[in-house]
Parts: C-alpha cells; structure tokens; sequence
C-alpha cells in the first residue's frame, strides 16, 4: 500500500509563499542529500515561477558521496540552478550560501538592491539546524514532528543579503509512490503515516542492488554477493535472526528487526547512503506523473458522470483526499 501524508497545512504555506514571492530573487531549497529527488517539494516550482533556485543537498554526511556528485552535476546543468552540498558540520555555512546566491543573481547587491533570497524545505531536510547555525544561536522551536509550522522569520545575513525563512514547507502529495517510502525511510513522514514493516522491506529492497557489502557488514551476513537476489522478506527475516530479535518459541521478531534497519539508516551506522539517482528519478516522476493525470481524467469523468444523473456506478474514494492537501 502507497504511503499517503496530509498533514492538511498547505494552504496556508501556500498563500504565505506566494506572498512572499513578490519580492524574492532567489530561492533555496533544501534537500535531503540521501532522496534528493522525494525530498524535493513538487509544488515548488508552480509557486516560485522562474525564481533562481539553489540546490542544498543537506546531510551530505550521511549520504553517499558518489551519488551526491551525480545530483549536483544534474541540477548544475538545469537553467538558473545553482547547487551545493551542506552538512551540519559546517559551522559557517554563510559565505557558500551567499556567493551562490550572489552568482544566481549578479543584478542585485548593495543597500538600494537587497539581495532577497526564501529558504524552503520539507519537515526534516535539517531547515531549523541550519538556520540556527546561520542566526548563530539556538532559536526556539515549536514542535519536533514532522509537519510542525514555524514562524516567519528574516535574517540578514549581509547588509544587502536577507534570507526569509517559511512556514514549514509541505508536499500536496505524493506525487511518486517509491517516494512515500524513502521519506518515510528517512523520517520525514508523521509516524502514524505508514507501517514500518512495509517501509523496512521496501528500503532493504532499495539497499540490496547497490549497498549489498554495506547490509553485509552491518548484520554479519556471510555472503555478501547473494544479498542482491534475496527476497526482501527473507533478508529481513536473517536480520532479525543475526540482530536477536527473536520471540520466544524461535518465531522472529519482523517489527523489531524493522526497526533496526530503519534505525541504522537514519543514523548512517549502515554507511553513507542514497536511495536515487537522478536518472531513476526521472522514470519514476515521469511515470508518477502520468498516473497522476490519468487518475485526474477518471475523477473528472466520475464528476461529470454525477452531474449528468443518478447512476449506478461505485464511488471511488481512493484518492478524493489528494485534492484536499
Ligand atoms: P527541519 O527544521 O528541516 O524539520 O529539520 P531539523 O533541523 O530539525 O533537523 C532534523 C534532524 O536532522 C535533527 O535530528 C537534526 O539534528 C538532523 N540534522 C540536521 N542537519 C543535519 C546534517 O547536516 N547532518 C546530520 N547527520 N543530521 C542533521 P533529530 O534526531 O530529529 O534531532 P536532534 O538529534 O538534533 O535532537
């Protein structure tokens, strides 16, 4: 089953960016440097128009640095896109943020032309980390989950650079189903959202293909070369086994074998990770997109369908709530 998340704040985030945008140059936007891709928020790019965009793949410490290469390359190589990679080891991230964004924009600078610059991200890309460290000082937060909204706030960080933070910035939907999972994988997706089992087995089939020496090392798995064309359940099932995670009577433990793999992946203790490439991304989003507008045609066919007359056609409500994010 697809992960669906409505955390139901978005108009409101949308009409403050729309706002805001009037009088913006530059807009950052942060990614998660593991999902680049799923990190991304789809509707950006409607509501920030042809605003230069900067790339931040943050957390580059717990990606792997092959694929951070790729990603950068690729938005390199978009129009009006600019790209670096952050981590929160970077105690003075400023002077980066700033000559890339200068770059982006070379027209504006000085007092009479601010350079005015919105930093965007969803829930978890590390906004809050990272603005702290540019305020300088530990600034309050309002809650620690996923979706939480804070307040907008302006930092100067030159005379004639300000950087706007927003409200949390959240997707509609999920417009690619693996994406679902890579967010909840990372933890960006409410707990309540999804089953842990199912995200686990779905990251480990992620893992097997590219990180099979990295699965092997973490759990003591003797074979590293046969990883690849294991059954996710039965490489979840010999984690639990090595792990411990048995029950008594020697069944295994599935839900606590789910929660080691989901946990040595957020902290990296499997290794510096991607779960995609840029060229995977583009299948999948081009493919996501096209289920998306077929599901569209159909709704807007049951709609008309309903205004012609009584009919005897069974509701669909799969998918009703996308239209309300
Ligand atoms: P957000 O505002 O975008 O929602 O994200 P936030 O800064 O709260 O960061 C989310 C989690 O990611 C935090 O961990 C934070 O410490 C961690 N984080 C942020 N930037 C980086 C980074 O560059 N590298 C790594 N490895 N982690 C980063 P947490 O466990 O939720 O909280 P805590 O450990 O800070 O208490």
């Amino acid at each position: 089953m697809a992960i669906q998340w409505f955390p139901g704040h978005m108009n409101v985030t949308k009409k403050a960016i729309t706002e805001r945008m009037k009088d913006i140059d530059v807009v950052i936007e942060l990614l998660d440097a593991r999902l680049p891709g799923s990190s991304a928020n789809p509707m950006l790019a409607e509501l920030t128009g042809n605003r230069r965009k900067l790339k931040v793949l943050n957390k580059q410490d717990l990606a792997d640095p092959v694929r951070t290469e790729a990603w950068l390359a690729w938005y390199n190589a978009q129009p009006d896109t600019r790209a670096i990679a952050l981590d929160a080891s970077d105690t003075a991230p400023a002077q980066r943020l700033i000559k890339a964004c200068r770059e982006l924009a070379p027209n504006r600078g000085g007092m009479d032309k601010p350079l005015r610059v919105l930093i965007c991200g969803i829930p978890n890309v590390g906004k809050s980390t990272l603005m702290n460290t540019l305020v300088g000082k530990k600034a309050a937060k309002t809650g620690d989950e996923a979706g939480v909204t804070r307040i907008e706030q302006r930092i100067n960080l030159a005379s004639d650079f300000y950087l706007f933070d927003t409200p949390g910035m959240l997707w509609p939907k999920i417009t690619v189903e693996r994406s679902g999972y890579h967010l909840a994988a990372s933890g960006a997706v409410g707990r309540n959202a999804y089953d842990e089992e199912e995200v686990a087995l779905e990251l480990l089939s992620r893992l097997k293909g590219p990180y099979p020496e990295l699965l092997a090392a973490r759990y003591k798995l003797d074979d590293a070369s046969a990883i690849p064309c294991m059954h996710d359940d039965e490489l979840l099932e010999l984690i639990a086994r090595k792990r411990g995670a048995v029950m008594s009577g020697g069944r295994v433990n599935l839900t606590k074998a789910s929660e080691i793999v989901l946990n040595d992946f957020r902290s990296a203790i499997l290794g510096r990770i991607t779960l995609e490439s840029p060229e995977e991304f583009e299948v999948w989003w081009t493919e996501g997109v096209a289920l998306e507008v077929e599901r569209q045609r159909k709704k807007a066919a049951r709609l008309q369908k309903k205004k012609k007359g009584p009919t005897t056609a069974a509701p669909d409500h799969n998918n009703d709530q996308d239209d309300e994010a």
